[in-house]
């Protein structure tokens, strides 16, 4: 049975418990996925300055021009060029970045035109909208006049194309057309178009991405990376101030894990998404390492730090009585953000010989002018007693059963613990010593999620140094792919939901602000002799379980994992509550006698597994549960 002492607390769990991470280019998770620019290549920097998305059609050509570009940060631009009148609809199109999906709604269209010396539009109208990839068929159009701008000078167009023939197929184009009897050089840059966006923010997120990542619930989002923090060398690192301003004043850079990274998601965009979603952010400060394994040298670490400070200001300093607060002000943005977690550097354990004077160099820095942030170091390998450290763990399904207790058995004091990326890589147990090699899996399994479960119960039951932990990565485009497996998949029109997502879901959504005395108990022992880190003490054979209550609605929240190939039946008993009522139970499991190893959730077979909820009674607090084989049980019950 399991005892549960309602009068009997323990620590408080914090809000941040269960987080996610959005690091920025990986599996082209922002650019092409949760940033809603539909335009591929919309400033022509793929392949360090190219085409590559774009093709013209009819008559005339395409080429790049760099010419008075229209800002240093973007230098290369189309040119459009029409050496006779035309005599048919041309122009050029642009594919997307795996194809437009497109649906009968409004759409929000803009680029930077110009037309060059005697260059004429006949009519002075142009088209753009979207239409199938040969143009036979239009499904959304809009006309704008540019008739009235002056030749040779950019002016920036931005309209709405409304689309209003519905297409399943995703593989649509967006298309800019100029009329028969047109003639001339025309030019082009940002040429960018918007679905609606989630919450409607300028600029922002893809609807059903974003709210499946919302729907998880974060604490906290951990952001932007990862090694995209880092960059490929110290010149392509993350540089904050270059990810603020403008569209057109936004170089981007060539991205760490694929393509180029626009930064149009930048880190306002970031930041307010993290807002949206009701989390608060970790953010992750560069700290002079990069993935090329230099380091800056101790003597010119100051720039960096420096930057920080600029960075940290922005976005915390008042408006009023900070320069770099009132550039925030500027950039439309007036109240600081709520910054509490900033972690310096990234797996800093692959740099510990420079970490050891960067640490130091930026931690005395920071914590001085910044007292009401906590500090996140990268590791312990070469530096003491950091506030807060983050761990991160890839993994088999046994080392996260195995590794249960580890952060009860860590030395208290000690650091806060923030796992920062920690995932079941590969189902296969005998990989614990390589999980990277061979049967590395394409997507999480229920084994996997079980796993990651109970790890996830030893962080609650930690909380007293966890600040929280999440799954990495979070976001996979399937069309380009660098890391699997991930918590979220999407395509140009559908989002899979894994077992790890389910399984976060559960945790996220159904979090506790304290923790409650349990014990569980068999016939083989008593209650008494349960102490803690025995067996009983959050584990009972392969049972794992977290007892804690959300105090503002007086409700339980029981996590149980069970981690083995039987069922297992369950007493449990509420002290200190004589309420009868209906509770609740959401349960993640394979099915009766399924491998847990073979049930994952895919573009193919989205889903294989889904949470199963169910009411039942309890009386005085006491009711008996059955937790199946490789399952994941969360219980509501009013107590
Ligand atoms: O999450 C994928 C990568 O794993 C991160 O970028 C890095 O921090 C870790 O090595």
């Amino acid at each position: 049975s399991l005892n549960i002492d309602n009068a009997n607390t323990g620590q408080n769990i914090p809000s941040t418990m269960h987080g996610a991470i959005l690091e920025t280019n990986i599996n082209r998770d922002d650019d092409g996925g949760l940033y809603a620019e539909l335009i591929y290549n919309r400033a022509f920097q793929e392949k360090g300055g190219s085409l590559d998305g774009w093709s013209s059609f009819g008559q005339g050509s395409i080429a790049l021009n760099t010419s008075q570009p229209l800002s240093s940060a973007l230098p290369v631009h189309l040119r459009y060029s029409l050496i006779e009148n035309s005599t048919s609809p041309s122009g050029f199109r642009n594919g997307g970045f795996y194809g437009i999906n497109i649906q009968v709604q409004n759409y929000t269209a803009s680029f930077f035109y110009r037309s060059l010396g005697e260059a004429y539009v006949a009519g002075g109208q142009l088209s753009i909208g979207f239409s199938n990839s040969t143009g036979q068929m239009t499904y959304g159009l809009s006309t704008i006049n540019v008739s009235i701008i002056p030749a040779d000078n950019w002016f920036h167009f931005s309209f709405t194309i409304p689309v209003f023939n519905n297409t399943s197929s995703v593989k649509n184009v967006f298309f800019v057309e100029f009329p028969p009897g047109s003639k001339g050089d025309f030019e082009f840059n940002l040429v960018s178009c918007f679905p609606p966006t989630y919450k409607d923010r300028v600029n922002g997120a893809r609807r059903d991405i974003a709210q499946a990542f919302a729907d998880l619930k974060p604490g906290y989002v951990r952001l932007p990376g990862g090694n995209d923090l880092e960059g490929h060398t110290i010149l392509e690192r993350f540089i904050w101030n270059n990810t603020i301003d403008l569209l057109e004043n936004r170089p981007g850079r060539r991205g760490t894990w694929t393509g180029y990274n626009t930064e149009g998601f930048g880190l306002i965009e970031l930041l307010t998404f993290v807002e949206d979603i009701g989390a608060i952010p970790v953010l992750a400060v560069y700290a002079g390492y990069s993935l090329d394994g230099k380091a800056v040298p101790q003597d010119e670490l100051q720039p960096y730090i420096n930057e920080v400070i600029n960075e940290l200001d922005f976005l915390t300093a008042s408006a009023s009585n900070n320069s770099m607060g009132a550039l925030r002000e500027r950039l439309g943005r007036s109240e600081p953000f709520d910054i509490k977690y900033v972690e310096i550097g990234n797996e800093d354990f692959f740099a510990a010989s420079s970490y050891s004077y960067r640490w130091p160099a930026f931690y005395n820095v920071l914590s001085q002018r910044y007292p009401n942030i906590t500090f996140i170091a990268t590791t312990t390998k070469s530096i003491s007693s950091p506030p807060a450290v983050d761990d991160h763990d890839y993994q088999v399904p046994l080392f996260f059963i195995q590794n249960f207790r580890r952060y009860e058995n860590i030395p208290r004091p000690s650091p806060k613990v923030l796992v920062g990326e920690f995932s079941v890589i590969n189902d296969d147990d005998s990989q614990i010593n390589n999980p990277f090699g061979a049967g590395r899996l394409d997507y999480p399994s229920i084994k996997s999620a079980v796993a990651e479960s109970v790890y996830r119960i030893g962080f609650e039951r930690n909380s007293d140094v966890i600040i929280g932990g999440c799954y990495a990565p979070v976001l996979q485009n399937i069309f380009n792919t660098q890391w699997t497996p991930n918590l979220i998949v999407f395509n140009d029109s559908s989002v899979v939901k894994s077992t790890s997502y389910l399984a976060q879901k559960m945790f996220g959504q159904n979090l506790g602000n304290i923790i409650l005395n349990s014990t569980a108990t068999n016939s083989s022992f008593t209650h008494q002799s349960v102490e803690k880190g025995q067996e009983g003490d959050g584990k009972l054979g392969n049972l794992y379980f977290v007892a804690t209550k959300r105090t503002n609605d007086s409700m339980l929240i029981l996590k149980l994992v069970n981690a083995d190939q039987n069922d297992i039946y369950i007493r449990v008993q509420v002290q200190g509550t004589t309420l009868c009522c209906e509770g609740f139970m959401e349960i993640l499991t394979a099915g009766p006698g399924v491998d847990p190893t073979t049930v994952q959730n895919t573009m193919v077979n989205p889903n294989a597994a889904s949470i199963v909820r169910r009411p039942f009674w309890s009386v005085g607090g006491a009711f008996s549960i059955t937790i199946p084989s490789w399952s994941i049980m969360v219980v509501t019950l009013p107590i």
